[in-house]
This record gives structure tokens, C-alpha cells and sequence, in this order.
């Protein structure tokens, strides 16, 4: 028997219709419906390397396959991809380039990289689409290099990164649970703490400026969705250093603000609130958002890329003590990345699924999740509100 032969014959052995298996979920006297058995069909046949080799003869087809086989390799080599671009922001590459075009040599001198080993990186950006390479050996940014360079928050969100890189080096202890004590569960200080209000200022500055620089393209998105114009006074509860309310703020001159934080993380929030000269619209207090009396004079109320964070029971405690909180007719606003049927919501779903996964706690919740939490906490009119861009959130409204 020719190797190729055996091959697939181990192929179609290890793929088979349910009704061949002796056991299983669909196992019943009911056959599997019409689309699994379908679905099973298409993979016993792509598992056949000869099905594939025919495939590939044919070009209409092999366009296809090879638009998935792309696509596969984008996954085998993502790590590889996402250490090119760890080292183009680490290295300030794209904020370099932002001045204008430089030479393999110029960015070599610049960057004090050897002019050989700078070429390889810049071909492999060009080969991501970071880069262009204009002429020979001269570099420009491309369109996803311009918003590299450009937000702070996104080389931000890069940068921090390498702590889940490393609790992700072995991903199937942290699968099982028996890896709990990860890197990304010390930066995110409250995730661990029984009383986060204790928490040092030390502790929450990371995730604090973090926070604040990622907040932008969260903010677009919300003010987009939802329309704050006849919010009188607006709090934004978990509001980090005030960077959504600082937004709001500029967007409707006569919107009064208060934020509700940890205590550390309040008193950042006041400087930076004062900062930007928002102080005598704000107030802002400290406290745990879970048990402590939240202002109650706000029309609206936020909690951005709060829930996610929590397991169910806790998001349950902290929407019951908003719940209790806040007077009768205040809409409140949920906004954070949910999972759903788009490209967006699927990539973020995928991405926040193991990133709170090594947090230890919290999950990507859908639109329908968050609405179901919200009513048992007694909330009404709940509503979800797509935004302009599901990646970074979805927006679900109710009224207390
Ligand atoms: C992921 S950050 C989001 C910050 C901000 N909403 C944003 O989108 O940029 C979560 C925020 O919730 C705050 N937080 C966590 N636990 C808290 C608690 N028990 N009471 C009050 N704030 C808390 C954190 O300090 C942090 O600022």
C-alpha cells in the first residue's frame, strides 16, 4: 500500500458520519440533522489528500482553498506576527516613520539595529501591511502603520501583551485550571483582591494609564451609539482616570460629571480630570462599587468594560448595588466587547475569551448575556444598542 493511500485511509477513518459511531450526543433513534450531517460529509471529503490534490486543479476552487489555507497560516504564524509588530512599537518603528520616509539605513542608525537584521523587519511589516516600501530600501507607513504610530492606546495594549504572552507559553495548565497565578492576574490588581479599595496607588497606575490612552476609540464608539445630549449629570462608575467623561464632557459643554472609583484610582481621576480643566464640572469619589453608596444624583450612568472583568455572582452583587443605589428612571449605559454573530464581536470574542481566562476571572458575555444579568438585578426597558464598531463594544441600556 503507497504512503499517500494509507493517509487517507487514516483520514477517513477518523472522520466519520455520527450515525457511524457507537456512541455520542446524536446517538439517539432521531438521525442528526440535515446540516451536521452535511458538515460531516465536507470533512471526511477535505480530509482526503486526494479530494484536496483534485481541489487543487481546478482554479476556481483553488482560489478558495488557498484563501483558507492563508488563513490557517495567519494562525500558525500569528505569534511570529505579533512579535514583529511587539518589536516595531517597541523599537518606536512606526512613530519613527511618522515624520515622513526613511531608508533601511536611516531607521538602522536610529534604532541601532544592524542594517541586514533592520531589512528583515521591514520586509516582514511590508509583508503585514504595516509598511510600504515605496522605492528600494526606502520605508513609508501604510494605512494600519499610520494608527500604530498614532494611538497611544493600541501600542499600549500591545506593549502590556508580553505578560500574556508568557502566562500563555504553556496554554493547556491554564485550560485545566491549574495554572491560576498568572502575570496579567497581578497587573490587574482588584481582580485579585477580596477589598480592592485597599489597593495602593502603585498598584492601579498601570492599568490606570493603560486605561486612560485605550479609552479613545471606546469613547468614539459610545458617543456614537448613544446619544448623551439630554443627560443632565452623567457618572461613569469603574471610570478609570475620567477619560470617557472627559470626552462626554467636550462633546456636550453643559454635561456635569461624576466618576466612582477605587480609591487610588479616584485620586487620579481628580488630577486628571483637573488637568484638562474639567474640574469644576466633576466630582469624584472613592469607594467599592460592589458595596459602597454610589452617587445618586446622575439622569445616566456608564460602566465601561466593567462587567467583563467579574464572574456572573459579582456582576450580580455590583448590579445590585447600583440597583439599590441609583433613583428611579436612571438609564444606565453598558458598554464593552460582546460576543455576536459579526467579524468584529467573533475576533474579540475569541480574544477576550482567553485573555479573562488568564485573568481568572470575568468573561466575554453576549448582548443577550448582559440583558438577562441586568433584569435579574431588577432593571427594565433593556435594550441592546449596536455600535459602529462590535469589535471594540456592543451597548446594552436599561433603566433602574
Ligand atoms: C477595565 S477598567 C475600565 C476603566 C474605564 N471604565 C475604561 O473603560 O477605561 C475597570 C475599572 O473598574 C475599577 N474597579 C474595579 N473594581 C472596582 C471596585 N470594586 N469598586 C470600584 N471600582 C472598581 C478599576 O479600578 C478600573 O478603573
Amino acid at each position: 500500500m503507497s504512503s499517500r493511500t494509507r493517509q487517507e485511509e487514516r483520514a477517513s477513518t477518523k472522520i466519520r458520519l455520527p450515525s457511524d459511531r457507537d456512541a455520542g450526543p446524536f446517538m439517539t433513534s432521531t438521525a442528526p440533522p440535515l446540516a451536521l450531517r452535511v458538515r460531516l460529509w465536507r470533512n471526511r471529503l477535505l480530509a482526503s489528500p486526494a479530494f484536496r490534490a483534485m481541489i487543487a486543479r481546478i482554479p476556481l476552487l483553488r482560489r478558495v482553498a488557498n484563501g483558507k489555507a492563508n488563513a490557517l497560516f495567519r494562525l500558525t504564524g500569528g505569534f511570529i506576527f505579533s512579535q514583529v509588530l511587539l518589536a516595531g512599537v517597541r523599537l518606536g518603528l512606526y512613530e519613527i516613520l511618522a515624520d515622513g520616509p526613511l531608508s533601511t539605513g536611516q531607521l538602522a542608525t536610529h534604532l541601532g539595529m544592524p542594517p541586514e537584521r533592520m531589512r528583515v523587519l521591514l520586509r516582514a511589516n511590508a509583508d503585514l501591511r504595516l509598511l510600504i516600501e515605496h522605492a528600494p530600501d526606502l520605508w513609508v507607513l501604510n494605512d494600519a502603520g499610520v494608527i500604530l504610530a498614532t494611538d497611544r492606546g493600541l501600542s499600549g495594549m500591545i506593549r502590556h501583551h508580553d505578560m500574556l504572552y508568557r502566562d500563555l507559553m504553556e496554554p493547556e495548565p491554564l485550560l485545566r485550571g491549574l495554572k491560576t497565578d498568572t502575570e496579567l492576574r497581578r497587573y490587574w490588581a482588584y481582580v485579585r483582591e477580596p477589598r480592592p479599595d485597599g489597593l495602593a496607588a502603585e498598584e492601579v497606575a498601570d492599568y490606570s494609564i493603560l486605561m486612560r490612552d485605550s479609552q479613545a476609540m471606546m469613547a468614539d464608539c459610545i458617543l456614537a451609539s448613544h446619544d448623551f445630549g439630554r443627560v443632565r449629570v452623567l457618572l461613569d462608575v469603574g471610570g478609570g482616570e475620567g477619560a470617557f467623561l472627559a470626552a462626554a464632557a467636550f462633546a456636550h459643554p453643559d454635561l456635569q460629571l461624576r466618576l466612582f472609583d477605587l480609591p487610588a484610582v479616584a485620586q487620579r481621576a481628580a488630577s486628571h480630570l483637573e488637568t484638562l480643566g474639567l474640574a469644576g464640572r466633576a466630582r469624584v469619589h472613592g469607594g467599592d462599587f460592589s458595596r459602597d453608596r454610589l452617587p445618586d444624583d446622575a439622569d445616566c450612568v456608564t460602566l465601561i468594560r466593567v462587567l467583563c472583568d467579574h464572574d456572573d455572582a459579582r456582576v450580580a452583587v455590583i448590579l445590585a448595588n447600583l440597583h439599590h443605589s441609583l433613583r428611579p428612571g436612571t438609564r444606565l449605559v453598558v458598554a464593552e466587547a460582546m460576543s455576536g454573530p459579526s467579524e468584529g464581536a467573533r475576533l474579540g470574542a475569541a480574544y477576550f475569551g482567553i485573555y479573562f481566562l488568564a485573568l481568572g476571572a470575568g468573561r466575554c458575555r453576549s448582548d443577550r448575556d448582559i440583558m438577562t444579568l441586568l433584569a435579574a438585578a431588577g432593571f427594565s426597558a433593556i435594550r441592546c444598542v449596536p455600535s459602529p464598531n462590535p469589535l471594540i463594544a456592543t451597548l446594552v441600556t436599561a433603566l433602574r
